[in-house]
């Protein structure tokens, strides 16, 4: 792979994406070990790099992921531009789930996580991060979404810790800071990658009203497979539009 690759980091729901992994790279970090192998998929004509967040077994909790080993193993093969795929919870009225997203703000309400590369071991950068998503990337995935007959809203990301959903009081307190959508995994993520040097978007798929927003009061699961379902299918049109305009 070249240092053109393409990046993608898969969460939740990965499997339903259903492209075909070509081959599987072990790569050894100095942070230990990434949550599966650089994975190459075969998206439309090109291949892509790989790397299911939770592992290809869904066993490893947002705040567990080995966020560091991810974002390094990608960039050793040479990933300079990533799209991550998040599910969330909608917040804002207008978000509805089993629909996109391209948030171009984040809001990190995490603790404990392994979040930077400088680690004062000798290099130290204070990143720029007033505009945390690559805002090419944004209007790239953005189109694409248009492309695969979606329609694009951006947003802020509110990152909390998990893996327990939260309580209705959080997401009102998360509302009035100005949140849109809720999720685990955006941060370090995003962070990370800027570290380190790689252009990073987040298409986002709400798959359930966050706590204590559903119109019906239904609990936070409930319909979520069917949400899921219906994101996924969109993300994987959107998916082939980005790799196809990304690698042209
Ligand atoms: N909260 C936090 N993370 C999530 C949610 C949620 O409601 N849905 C999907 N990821």
């Amino acid at each position: 792979m070249t240092n053109n690759t393409i990046g993608l980091i898969a969460g939740s729901g990965f499997e339903s994406l259903g492209f075909v992994v070509a081959s599987r790279s072990p790569t050894k970090t100095p942070y230990g070990a990434p949550s599966t192998p650089v994975l190459a998929m075969t998206v439309g004509a090109s291949q892509i790099a790989c790397i299911a967040r939770h592992g290809e077994d869904h066993a490893i909790p947002p705040h567990a992921v080995n966020y560091r080993a991810n974002i390094w193993s990608l960039y050793q093969h040479g990933v300079r531009r990533c799209v991550a795929i998040n599910a969330v919870g909608a917040i804002d009225a207008s978000f509805s789930p089993g629909t996109l997203a391209v948030p171009d703000q984040l809001i990190d309400y995490t603790w404990g996580r392994q979040h930077t590369f400088f680690d004062g071991d000798g290099k130290l950068e204070h990143i720029e991060f007033s505009e945390p998503l690559d805002p090419e990337l944004r209007g790239r995935i953005a189109d694409a979404i248009l492309a695969a007959g979606g329609t694009v809203r951006g947003g802020t990301y509110g990152v909390t810790q998990g893996p327990r959903l939260e309580t209705a009081a959080e997401i009102d307190r998360l509302e009035r800071d100005g949140c849109h959508m809720v999720g685990m995994t955006a941060l370090p993520e995003a962070a990370l990658a800027r570290e380190i040097g790689m252009a990073y978007g987040i298409c986002a798929i709400a798959v359930n009203f966050a706590a204590g927003r559903h119109p019906d009061g239904k609990p936070i699961h409930a319909d979520l497979e069917r949400h899921t379902r219906r994101g996924m299918g969109t993300a994987r049109a959107v998916l082939e539009a980005l790799v196809r305009d990304l690698a042209g």
